[in-house]
């Protein structure tokens, strides 16, 4: 895949296939010429004129110039309201035109910069500005939705793939002057993808394919390419660190498990430690506790946090920021077996804790438990964990955020605004002492499930325990995967995290 800046003006390249994004109701002003091919642009004006293109959010047209402008197709892509553009608007719409163009066939694209790149602003850089956005992060937002529209899983398709795939995007800016903000945008672009898509592999695997051992050759492979330093433990160095918790969810199942320890950078004075922590269970069957049937096939995207961490590093080793940042991944499939975890069993973690189990489907608390204890030992200047960690969340809060908890409100405050900024809304939940409440156990520490109500905030509050440094704590469970298509994903996982992790690391420096 070949992505890059070219100047001059879009839809002059012939027999191209160009995309140009549209604010709803907008006609193209004689000012549009000034980033457009002219005779696009009176071809265009006199289309625009029928009346049938409305530039609504996500509509798309297909045009065919032939002999009146150079390019072969024109994918005009709607914008929506121009009073309510952002940055997703510009994801969206890349996403769609990407796949229609895929569809179509056509491997080799020119695109305008949604936002400031659709129809123009007489100082602009060429595109419809939108008021208070940056070149630079369009080009990203505008790169980001067609590499992640692009995305496919088809690694287990046999037979010769009629699919097309996306060879090469030249991302067309009218000045010299700007080309280097474009550049820089969609380099970002091309860096949030490498990790988002890394994560949709892994998730997207099925379970066979993605073991604990699996997913750690994955991680330290991605490590050997991008620099990260990369450290596996096996059963016996976890045993050795003593975390119960990830062992007893372990005991049944033949896959032994893995703890993955990913760092980039490393600890100094000045220097802040971030800590990103993913639920690694490659399976997630419920155990003993056995799930029911229907969907359970679903659960092999219970390791989604850990993709995500491990997607995130990649990308953070692209970027290379002034910080050390620490991935850690507990690891292992949650099966029934008669050397299982039962309910009622009691377990400690690494640093003593007791645990009543109740029940071995709330698997995820348990091996993270090990994790953010394991976590302590960098002094970490933030810990955030991703989990698809309960039903509940997603009854909550369905797929249109993911669920955050924490135990410091400046942290959340960030890990929101960078979620927003990244296109991955989180909404914060809170862990009142009602929730420790509901998982006090009688006979242990604590136990590890809060009965029916608040599950999300039961498990959170379970986190919470395990902690002493400020930490966040990401629900996933209803936006790692999604069960339709969306315009910049299609069905599966959607590497959600990845995009949220690299742009707090981003806004960290700052
Ligand atoms: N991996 C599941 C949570 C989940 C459910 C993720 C649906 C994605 C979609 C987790 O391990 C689990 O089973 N949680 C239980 C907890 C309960 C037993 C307290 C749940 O949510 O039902
Ligand atoms: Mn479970
Ligand atoms: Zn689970």
């Amino acid at each position: 895949m070949k992505t890059d800046v070219q100047i001059g003006r879009i839809g002059s390249e012939v027999d191209a296939t160009v995309i140009i994004g549209l604010f709803k109701e907008e006609r193209l002003e004689e000012s549009d010429a000034a980033f457009m091919d002219a005779s696009l642009h009176r071809y265009l004006r006199a289309v625009l004129d029928l009346g049938d293109f409305k530039g609504e959010d996500q509509e798309v047209a297909v045009l065919y110039p032939l002999d009146q402008a150079p390019p072969g197709r024109v994918i005009l892509v709607g914008l929506g309201p121009r009073v309510e553009f952002s940055l997703e608007t510009a994801r969206r719409a890349s996403g769609v035109a990407v796949r229609r163009a895929l569809k179509l066939g056509v491997s080799e694209l020119y695109t305008a910069v949604h936002g400031p790149g659709g129809s123009v602003a007489p100082d602009g850089p060429g595109g419809s500005v939108a008021a208070g956005f940056e070149l630079r992060d369009c080009a990203q937002a505008t790169v980001e939705g067609l590499l992640l529209g692009a995305y496919r899983y088809d690694g287990f398709k046999t037979g010769d793939s009629d699919r097309t795939a996306l060879e090469s995007v030249a991302v067309v800016t009218p000045q010299r002057a700007q080309a280097y903000e474009v550049r820089d945008g969609i380099e970002a672009g091309r860096i949030s993808a490498a990790g988002t898509t890394l994560a949709r592999d892994l998730s997207n695997a099925p379970g066979n394919a993605m073991t604990p051992r699996k997913l750690a050759a994955a991680a330290r492979k991605m490590a050997g390419q991008t620099g990260l330093k990369c450290r596996i433990l096996t059963r016996k160095d976890i045993a050795k660190e003593r975390m119960g918790a990830l062992l007893a969810v372990n005991a049944g199942s033949e896959e032994p498990p893995r703890f993955i320890v990913l760092e980039h950078g490393e600890a100094s004075d000045g220097v802040d430690t971030l800590v990103f922590i993913g639920k690694g269970i490659t399976f997630d069957s419920g155990g003993i506790s056995i799930k029911s049937s229907g969907g359970m096939e679903e659960m092999k995207h219970d390791m989604s946090g850990a993709a995500a961490v491990i997607g995130a590093m990649r990308s953070i080793a692209m970027a290379k920021p002034s910080l050390h940042v620490v991935g850690l991944v507990p690891a292992t499939e949650n099966l029934p077996d008669g050397r299982a975890l039962k309910p009622g069993d009691i377990i400690s973690t690494r640093s003593g804790k007791t645990i009543e189990v109740i029940n071995t489907d709330a698997e995820g608390r348990l091996v993270l438990a090990d994790a953010l204890e394991y976590a302590e030992r960098y002094s970490p200047a933030a810990v955030i964990d991703l989990a698809t960690l309960t039903g509940a969340c997603v009854v909550a809060l369905g797929s249109a955020a993911t669920g955050m908890m924490g135990n410091d409100d400046g942290l959340q405050d960030r890990v929101r605004a960078s979620g927003e900024t990244a296109g991955e809304r989180v909404w914060p939940l809170p862990l009142w002492q009602d929730y420790h409440d509901q998982i006090s156990s009688h006979i242990a520490d604590v136990k590890n499930t809060g009965g029916r109500w608040a599950g999300a905030l039961t498990a959170g509050a379970f986190l919470e325990k395990f902690v002493e440094r400020p930490w966040v704590h990401l629900d996933i469970a209803g936006t790692a995967y999604t069960d339709k298509s969306k315009p910049y994903c299609p069905k599966g996982a959607t590497g959600v995290g990845v995009r949220l992790l690299l742009q707090l690391v981003e806004d960290w420096k700052s």
